[in-house]
């Protein structure tokens, strides 16, 4: 037998022979030919994965991979073909760096769930993550202890039990959005919040400077990160935009530090892992999470928007859902959930109609592994691929069209690929997910969608990294004058004191 020549399918002896060998190291006591057989077992172990072929793709040219080609069209759309075209496991070349694309749901639970930690660490992404924000931002962490403690930091304020508690608060600002509707149609503007302007702002440079090509040079050949900085500019770029950030956010953290109320900086800074923490370190996890939390929730609002436009059926049946349930002398609340089935499903089918960070944020092994007979190679960066998964016929029949019903026929479909596998999952998932349904059932509750100036169109989506609708025009008119009054009324007795609202959550947390 030819140990070396491995087939791709895996020749079942050879794995035979590995797991005889590993029994044999387990259950007997060392000695020498032990040792020699665990050498050989991880000699063998390496040269079966060099065997194995990577996953199916399209051919790399040398040096630039398949850049070529990524660089033709809005990369969700250009990986969903080859996923057509090769299957739900992909490999290609991004200039020197390997990238696998997975757009099951299944494989992606496998890898980054089931196999412990092995996926869950991150590529290093020079410009965003080794200059711009010198490694402190938690999304863009390699796996280890730094990640460990911003993680458990923020996880502390997250968790399912945690974000119930926000609940009031949400539904506060969802009312607010309610009534600036009633005089403004610039629903974009209403669904973000005035005061996070200034982090917004740095978001958007930095999500800039991923797509600009000559930084993106740095990110394709990591080594040109050796050049000096005047050949290299996004070295520059990055100084200046740490600086900018955590002068920004260390304002935030001392002001945050310094009020009266309760909030997230002072639970978290009583963790123990916050203790020794420098300040730049603690501005950062917090601006970070910021980061990730005021993009995402208003573009999925402004898709939700959309649907709605195209989809007047679609308003309909959620209407007639909410006027059996809420009525119209009641704003809807989280109570009505349970009894808001249509609602929670157009919130699902929001989510994976036009997902707003179609490639989720991308993973790393940090072994090389096997698996279905591929090899992934140490360090390859690998994609939940979110769009093409929200795509997947298989899971999603007729998965272009915007459907809710899917989750009402099937309430057991799968729904979390918008916000990523494994340990990295989205830290934000129930506080995003509430945010969605208490603002989609009151719009809905309370609004008639009419096309405004600028007309929707269907694909018409802004792809980067996070993509969001083309801008496009809505006019939002009350359904009724009751639904008027009743708003109205609803805000007359709304305490929008922040410090009251912080102090019942705190109440909320000591009970
Ligand atoms: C609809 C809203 C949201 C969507 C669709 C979304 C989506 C995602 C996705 C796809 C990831 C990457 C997961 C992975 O690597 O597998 C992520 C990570 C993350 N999200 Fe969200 N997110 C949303 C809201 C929020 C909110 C409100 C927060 C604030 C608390 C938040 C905080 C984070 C953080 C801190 C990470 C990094 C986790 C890590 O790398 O360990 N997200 N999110």
């Amino acid at each position: 037998m030819d140990l070396f020549n491995v087939s791709v399918s895996g020749n079942p002896i050879d794995r035979g022979l590995v797991s005889r060998l590993v029994k044999s190291i387990m259950y007997t006591p060392l000695q020498w030919p032990h040792l020699l057989s665990l050498c050989a077992c991880l000699i063998l172990g390496g040269l079966y994965l060099r065997k194995l072929p990577l996953p199916p793709g399209p051919s790399p040219l040398p040096i630039i991979g398949n850049i070529h080609q990524l660089l033709s069209k809005p990369l969700p759309e250009l990986l969903l073909e080859w996923h057509q075209k090769y299957g739900p496991i992909i490999s290609f070349r991004s200039g020197s760096r390997l990238m696998v694309s997975i757009a099951s749901h299944d494989v992606c639970q496998d890898l980054m769930l089931r196999k412990g930690t092995l996926y869950n660490s991150r590529p290093e992404i020079v410009v965003a993550g080794r200059h711009a924000t010198r490694g402190l931002h938690i999304a863009l962490m390699p796996f280890g202890k730094k990640w460990q403690a911003h993680r458990r930091i923020l996880a502390s304020v997250t968790t399912e039990n945690a974000s119930r508690k926000y609940r009031q608060l949400e539904e506060v600002e969802s009312l607010q959005v309610m009534i600036n509707l009633l005089t403004s149609n610039d629903f974009l503007a209403n669904f973000r919040q005035a005061e996070i302007h200034q982090s917004e702002q740095l978001t958007y440079r930095i999500m800039e400077v991923l797509f600009n090509f000559h930084f993106a040079l740095g990110e394709i050949f990591p080594v040109l990160d050796y050049l000096p900085g005047f050949l290299a500019p996004w070295k520059a770029f990055g100084k200046g935009f740490y600086s900018e950030a955590t002068s920004l956010y260390s304002r935030n953290l001392l002001k945050a530090q310094s009020t009266s109320s309760w909030n997230w900086v002072k639970h978290s800074l009583t963790r123990p892992e916050a203790r020794d923490m420098p300040t730049d370190e603690l501005s950062m996890l917090f601006g970070a999470s910021l980061q990730a939390a005021f993009e995402t929730v208003p573009s999925v609002l402004r898709v939700f928007v959309k649907a709605m436009l195209l989809h007047p059926e679609c308003v309909v049946k959620a209407q007639t859902e909410l006027d059996q349930i809420v009525g119209s002398d009641r704003v809807p609340s989280f109570s009505d959930m349970p009894s808001l089935p249509y609602i929670k499903a157009i919130v699902n089918e929001c989510c994976r109609w036009q997902a707003v960070i179609p490639l989720g944020v991308p993973h790393c092994n940090t072994r090389g592994d096997e698996y279905g007979g591929y090899r992934f190679s140490k360090g390859t960066t690998v994609f939940a691929n979110t769009w093409a998964i929200g795509f997947n016929e298989g899971l999603y029949r007729n998965a272009r069209d915007f459907l809710p019903e899917r989750w009402v026929e099937n309430p057991e479909l799968p729904n979390s690929a918008p916000f990523g596998y494994g340990r990295r999952v989205c830290l934000g998932k129930f506080i995003g997910r509430d945010s969605l349904f208490i603002n989609i059932a009151r719009l809905l509750w309370g609004y008639k969608f009419a096309h405004g100036e600028r007309e929707v169109a269907l694909w018409d989506i802004d792809h980067a990294f996070s993509s969001s609708p083309r801008d496009f025009d809505a006019k939002f008119s009350i359904r009724s004058a009751k639904h008027h009054e009743t708003l109205e009324r609803a805000w007359a007795v709304t305490d929008t004191d922040p410090n009251v609202i912080l102090g019942k959550i705190a109440t909320d947390y000591q009970a």
